[in-house]
């Protein structure tokens, strides 16, 4: 009887959208070797989001697999999942109206060292709706006017998770009708000056890093003439044609690059239950754009 041969099957990557969005397959996460670790990464820099659909992930290997991608980092502000203090669980129960994320927003932009990567695995999921869509940041610095650009290119923007996560914030007073538990803080208040376009540290281009979730104004400029160029920027940043959109399947997990990317958790599943366990992976303090 012939040796049987042991083929591994072989990492690879299909780009899914024109702006963003990449699947790969032939990769068991809960295996993954450095070159696997390495390949992702690349697919990162090329894609800004992944997507493993038909992964088997106990929490313990996907924190492992967190730590490969650059370390674990906390989440403030969201209670961890009992004994795993770097992952968090989101939640919305078939009763629920409210969702954790129904807002474009970059993870975590009001931290001086955000994190590079979110990982987020789905554990159940509607059989229809509960997408989540991501918009390429370089594509939104990159279509603006050359005038817009050069303003920007000196400038900083005050970023804070007051708003959202501080006591009597949005999140505070909605807290008790969400399974995602926020946990309210004081210190979410507290402020962060990041570069409004900053360069990626991986492919050395230019992208916007300002969010409606979290970024509060520009920094020297007054309340109105921020809120009306930020505004504008806001929505400017999540045009259509920037966006990726991920149909998401039990077993799928999703990476995305918060450098490069801004994203949002679709609410139309009313009467389905959706469950997620969420890590991130440490990041540096932002870089400013060169000129
Ligand atoms: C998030 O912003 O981390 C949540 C995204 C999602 O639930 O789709």
């Amino acid at each position: 009887m012939p040796a049987a041969v042991h083929t591994r099957e072989r990492l690879h990557v299909t780009p899914a959208g024109g702006s963003a969005g990449a699947y790969i397959t032939g990769v068991d996460v809960a295996k993954a070797s450095a070159d696997d670790v390495a390949a992702i990464t690349k697919a990162l820099n090329d894609h800004l989001v992944v997507a493993l659909p038909g992964q088997n992930l106990s929490l313990e290997a996907m924190e492992h697999f967190t730590d490969q991608l650059g370390g674990k980092d906390i989440t403030p502000y969201v209670k961890p999942v009992d004994g795993h203090p770097f992952a968090i669980r989101i939640l919305k129960e078939k009763h629920e109206k409210l969702n954790f994320a129904n807002a474009w927003h970059t993870d975590l932009s009001y931290l001086e060292a955000p994190p590079r990567f979110t990982v987020l695995y789905c554990l159940e999921t509607p059989e229809a709706g509960g997408d989540t869509v991501w918009a390429n940041q370089y594509m939104a610095f990159d279509t603006l006017s050359s005038g817009m650009r050069d303003t920007l290119m000196g400038l900083n923007a005050v970023h804070s998770a007051g708003p959202a996560y501080g006591t009597g914030g949005y999140l505070d007073g909605v807290k008790d009708k969400m399974s995602t538990k926020i946990e309210p803080s004081k210190e979410a208040y507290a402020e962060q000056s990041h570069p409004a376009v900053i360069e990626h540290p991986g492919t050395g281009r230019a992208a916007l890093y300002l969010n409606p979730v979290y970024t509060q104004r520009i920094a020297g400029w007054s309340k109105a003439e921020s809120d009306g160029v930020l505004g504008h920027l806001f929505r400017h940043s999540v045009n259509e044609n920037f966006t990726w959109r991920l149909k998401w399947a039990k077993g799928t997990l999703a990476i995305w690059d918060n450098r490069s990317t801004q994203h949002f958790a679709l609410n139309d599943y009313h009467g389905h239950r959706r469950e997620m366990v969420r890590t991130s992976v440490k990041g540096d303090k932002p870089r400013a754009a060169r000129a």
